[in-house]
């Protein structure tokens, strides 16, 4: 049995691993402010405490690492809207960088012994590079508050591990979608934006043409990567891209969720967002070499996000 750390663990992926872990036997600490979780999100277990705290709150962060020893700890807990960091860059800034580094000093100054320490970044940091698909060594560019906070981040988890030695490891998510995103925010992540506009029989606001392409990947092969990269203790003070290996465009996955949920959806379009990246597409070799297999492609995931949403 583990003791694992997860940051921001009533939210969607957040609240999907701590299912992984808890069935894996782990003793598992939450800390979310709810700010976008749900604490109905977590399993009803003995294995879980819930602390609703801010990351930021460093004496709570400061006492609760020192007094629990954590064997691992996974860093979900930010701000996730890219758009939102542009509305409120100081603020999310604080949450999607400081924040962490204050936990990765504590490990620093106080030599806890950790095994794997995991931070979630994001595909977001590539920016307009036009390569595709993009790969771990691709050129950066990030654009917003959030891409460049999720980018120096990173660096600081990979290089302050090599430095100071403190196991670590980074990967960048690509679209994540499943149960339990949520829909809450007009900064939501679109395919549960999507979901409530299909269940609520509304309109769909499309920013710019819909050809704009993403990496959706599913969070339950989300949660199987990185519960491998961190319990794999050979890999450490790397970065690997999360995603299917797949890209479709928006008008593509809005296609395929209608005739998957059987209703046509309503859809205006407005202008392209500031900041919004055109296309979006992982290379995962990295991540297969060391055992990652993708099991849902986009129509498998989105049956069983439909499915869960019937429930
Ligand atoms: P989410 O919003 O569901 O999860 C983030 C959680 O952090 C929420 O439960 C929220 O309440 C909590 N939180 C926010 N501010 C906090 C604070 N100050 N203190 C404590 N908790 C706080 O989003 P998600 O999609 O589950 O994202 C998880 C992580 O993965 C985030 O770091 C996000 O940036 C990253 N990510 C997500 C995606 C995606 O497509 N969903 C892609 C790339 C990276
Ligand atoms: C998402 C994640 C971000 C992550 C990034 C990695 C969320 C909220 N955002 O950002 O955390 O780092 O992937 O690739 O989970 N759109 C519409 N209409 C809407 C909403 C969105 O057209 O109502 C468009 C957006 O303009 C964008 C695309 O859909 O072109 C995807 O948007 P969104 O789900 O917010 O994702 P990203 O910005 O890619």
């Amino acid at each position: 049995m583990s003791k694992v750390l997860v940051t921001g663990g009533a939210g969607f992926i957040g609240s999907n691993l701590v299912d992984n872990l808890i069935t894996g036997g782990d003793q598992v600490i939450v800390v979310d402010d709810l700010s976008m979780g749900l604490a109905t999100n977590l399993p009803k277990s003995q294995q879980i405490k819930f602390y609703q705290k801010s990351i930021t709150n460093h004496e709570f962060m400061k006492e609760l690492l020192l007094r629990e020893k954590f064997d691992y700890i996974y860093l979900l807990a930010a701000v996730a809207s890219v758009a939102d960091s542009v509305e409120r860059p100081y603020e999310t800034h604080q949450i999607n960088q400081e924040a962490n580094i204050y936990i990765l000093e504590i490990i620093r100054k106080y030599h806890l012994k950790i095994k794997k320490l995991l931070f979630s970044s994001s595909a977001a940091i590539y920016g307009s590079n036009s390569e595709l698909p993009k790969k771990e060594n691709s050129i950066v560019d990030p654009l917003t508050p959030y891409a460049i906070d999720k980018f120096s981040t990173e660096r600081f988890v990979i290089d302050c591990g090599k430095l100071y030695g403190i196991p670590t490891v980074a990967v960048r998510f690509f679209n994540v979608y499943g149960p339990r995103q949520n829909p809450k925010s007009p900064y939501s992540g679109v395919l549960s934006l999507i979901s409530q506009a299909i269940i609520h029989r509304s309109t769909f606001t499309i920013f710019g043409d819909g050809t704009q392409t993403r990496d959706f990947v599913f969070v339950d092969d989300v949660v199987q990567a990185i519960v491998l990269l961190t319990k794999e203790s050979e890999i450490v003070h790397q970065v690997f891209n999360v995603g299917s290996g797949e890209h479709v465009s928006l008008l593509q996955v809005i296609n395929a969720y209608e005739i998957i949920a059987g209703v046509s959806l309503r859809i205006v379009n407005r202008p392209q967002r500031v900041g919004d990246i055109k296309n979006s597409y992982a290379d995962i070799d990295k991540l297969m070499e060391v055992g990652y297999k993708p099991i849902f492609d986009i129509s498998k995931g989105l049956k069983l996000y439909w499915e869960s949403l019937k429930d």
